[in-house]
């Protein structure tokens, strides 16, 4: 294929990236959305504080940009994401205990089923482990609520989109020999063991001086898909950029049979999150940068 999203899909995958809805005006980044990514994640648009401001209250409209961009134009949508700390709306952070949880099962509720049938992948629950070397659990109001609330957020998902796959995300859980990673693998193994519906593990994969890269990452995929999950790479970036680093993490993926497609966290270096990293594909100018010819050599 002659682009990401095409080279991809010759091997059973997609290639995505992370979409702002205030930059769909711009031709330039649609420019090169249209032409090389077939799946997309709204960057913030779904997030609790986007679509439910005030409690009660669901506001879709930037939301709803993005999935109509996407799907008129043949590309799939991920959402994400239905539960997490963090980007809560303010009612939300100031609640807790059962009133909490109840506002967190309806907030997935409304969501999932606002979007269903639009989107192939939700991010039911993001970045619910601690970093560190303990390997438990996030301190957070919504862990508060009682440590079945991860599992209580799958269930309403599930009940809401019976369809789209269902994946816990998380980052730092790429190195396959830190705690978090495999308090993360722990858990999925006992919801694949009990029967929770939970149908994908996504990797956020923010590389950097301080997380790397590292050799095992490959290891960590192939072991999660062990377990009976899909795996993604959701919201990939490298600081850096460095060619021989996407080469790796794109031939991890294809060598797992269950990793089933990598998006990166924003277009140009000028779309990201961490700019100042120049972590992505493509040059602020919209050019192609060495690790894009290396991703799509790898595909
Ligand atoms: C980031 C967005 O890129 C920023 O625009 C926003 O200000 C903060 O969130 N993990 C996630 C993503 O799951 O939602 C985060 O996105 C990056 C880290």
């Amino acid at each position: 294929g002659t682009t990401l999203g095409a080279s991809a899909a010759e091997k059973g995958r997609y290639f995505g990236t992370a979409v702002a809805a205030s930059k769909l005006n711009d031709s330039a980044y649609t420019t090169i959305l249209n032409r090389e990514f077939n799946m997309v994640t709204p960057e913030n648009e779904m997030k609790i504080d986007a679509t439910e401001p005030q409690q009660g209250r669901f506001s879709y409209g930037s939301a709803d940009q993005i999935v109509n961009h996407a799907r008129s134009r043949g590309m799939s949508v991920r959402g994400h994401t239905l539960a997490w700390h963090s980007q809560q709306p303010g009612w939300m952070q100031n609640m807790s205990g059962s009133a909490l949880r109840q506002a967190m099962l309806n907030h997935v509720t409304q969501v999932a089923t606002h979007f269903r049938g639009q989107v192939v992948a939700w991010d039911v629950v993001n970045e619910a482990f601690a970093d560190g070397s303990s390997g438990a659990r996030r301190d957070s109001n919504l862990q508060r609520t009682g440590n079945d609330w991860i599992e209580a957020a799958f269930r309403a998902a599930d009940a809401a989109d019976p369809t789209a796959k269902l994946c816990y995300n998380d980052y730092n859980t790429d190195n396959w020999t830190h705690a978090k990673t495999q308090g993360v693998y722990n858990m999925v193994r006992d919801f694949k063991a009990r029967g929770v519906p939970i149908d994908c593990v996504g990797f956020q994969s923010h590389f950097n001086n301080d997380s790397p890269y590292v050799s095992n990452y490959r290891t960590t995929l192939s072991s999660f898909a062990a377990l009976g999950v899909d795996v993604q790479i959701t919201e990939l970036d490298i600081q850096g950029a460095s060619a021989a680093t996407y080469r790796s993490v794109v031939e991890d993926c294809l060598a797992v049979a269950r990793c089933n497609g990598i998006t990166v966290w924003g277009i140009r270096d000028s779309d990201s999150w961490r700019a100042s990293q120049t972590p992505l594909l493509f040059n602020s100018n919209g050019s192609k940068k060495p690790a894009y010819d290396a991703v799509l050599a790898a595909l």
